[in-house]
């Protein structure tokens, strides 16, 4: 492969991101490798963020004025969009939610009220995020419920062979990420999809690590329920977006109650609205939710997902072999597919110490648990350091990270000088 074209277009697209132009207050150039925490925003994000402050600002479905029916129709128009991005059936089948973790615990509530009875089962796997383990352990803890974890392979990836041993009469939901934001690995979850339909069994997607690398589209990859944050997919904080088949929505109870809820309300009794607006509460993230519609065309539509796959394999394939050359350093989970991110420690060094040091080089990576606690339990690892990359990372920070990381192994191995009593 010529990575040529590659490059040029993530160095055009690089541009559109004002934050990596600027300096570490080291004086070395922002290397940014954080990106499965958040990720950075373009021009366009930012720009639109204002405009519409500055211009269209009003509440929405209340007013009869001008400024809201315009913010309105922006709302609703946004929602058109994310439903076109995943190839939603309609527009009522998108929910507007804070973020990805406020989806899966209103599902999970909804569930809880609605369908789930005491004893029944629901498989996770051991890569989830705390986000898709602790909303189902209250409701585990009330009914109760058995969450079963399916095991890993030795390469990190989540092991299917092992989906018939764990299927049960009392199997009520499979609820699994697509792509591990610890270790990265993809999971493969078109034969869990197979293997649930099969079996009459939904299927929730937490599909906040792999909308960011691959384009998803509900009517291939028929899962029930989905739910994504708008703020690791380059768009604002404080919105993500829940799918919910039809006809889950009309199934399901409210999660909250609230203005903009309600069809009517009486002290005796009160009606609620169909879906999506039954699960939107009060007043939601508008501004965030239309800004977030600006992201997903701007990653459609100029930086495109063809493009996204492509570069970051070639930046995949070059972050593996510069991590490898590095004495004493141990990757956890190598299996393929899976999206840019990987998890490691260097022999020595606490991970804490070794983001310290990076950060020292202007490099930004995370550590810790990662919301990963039980996966870290199961590598035997307290914590790990943990690289991100998105498609406006280029070659160069790879290398400057791999020098930096060799930095660390000396210094952390150099021999203190001994203390001598004169
Ligand atoms: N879920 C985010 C991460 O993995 C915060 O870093």
């Amino acid at each position: 492969m010529n990575p040529t074209p590659l490059l040029e277009k993530a160095r055009q697209l690089r541009a559109d991101f004002p934050i990596l132009s600027q300096a570490h207050p080291s004086g070395r150039p922002l290397i940014y490798f954080d990106n499965a925490a958040t990720a950075q925003k373009p021009r366009v994000v930012i720009e639109r963020l204002s405009a519409f402050l500055a211009t269209q600002n009003a509440n929405i479905h209340r007013g009869v004025h001008w400024l809201s029916q315009e913010a309105t129709h922006l709302y609703e128009k946004a929602r058109e969009t994310v439903q076109h991005f995943l190839g939603a059936a309609s527009p009522e089948e998108i929910i507007f939610v804070r973020g990805a973790t406020e989806g899966i615990n209103l599902i999970a509530q909804g569930l809880r009220r609605a369908y789930f009875q005491p004893g029944d089962e629901i498989i996770l796997s051991t890569l989830e995020h705390h986000a898709n383990i602790v909303p189902w352990q209250l409701v585990a803890e009330e009914l109760p419920l058995r969450l079963k974890p399916l095991p890993l392979t030795s390469a990190g990836a989540v092991d299917v062979s092992a989906l018939p041993d764990f299927l049960s009469p009392r199997t009520r939901l499979i609820a699994i990420t697509h792509t591990s934001n610890g270790l990265g690995t993809r999971t493969p979850i078109e034969e869990i999809v197979a293997f649930a339909k099969a079996h009459d069994i939904p299927v929730l997607l937490d599909a906040c690590q792999s909308i960011v690398h691959e384009a998803i589209d509900v009517q291939k990859l028929p899962v029930d329920f989905l739910v994504f944050s708008g703020h690791k997919l380059y768009g604002p904080t404080g919105v993500g977006v829940v799918y919910m088949r039809h006809p889950w929505g009309r199934k399901l109870p409210p999660y909250q109650g609230g203005g903009d809820m309600i069809v009517r309300v009486t002290w005796e009794k009160t009606r609620y609205a169909p879906p999506p607006a039954k699960f939107e509460a009060g007043t939601p993230a508008i501004a965030e939710a239309i800004v977030l519609a600006t992201a997903i065309h701007y990653i459609t539509d100029t930086v495109g997902y063809d493009f996204i796959q492509a570069y970051e394999a070639y930046l995949t394939d070059l972050a593996e072999a510069l991590l490898r050359d590095v004495p004493g350093l141990t990757l956890y989970g190598t299996a393929r597919p899976r999206g840019p991110i990987w998890s490691f420690n260097i022999e020595g060094i606490h991970p804490h110490d070794l983001g310290t040091f990076l950060d020292s080089w202007g490099i930004a990576v995370r550590v810790g648990h990662h919301c990963n606690q039980p996966l870290m339990d199961a590598l035997g690892v307290p914590a790990t350091a943990r690289l991100s990359l998105a498609f406006y990372n280029l070659p160069e920070e790879l290398q400057t990270l791999q020098e930096a990381l060799l930095a660390a192994v000396e210094f952390f191995h150099k021999p203190l000088p001994s203390l001598r009593h004169e």
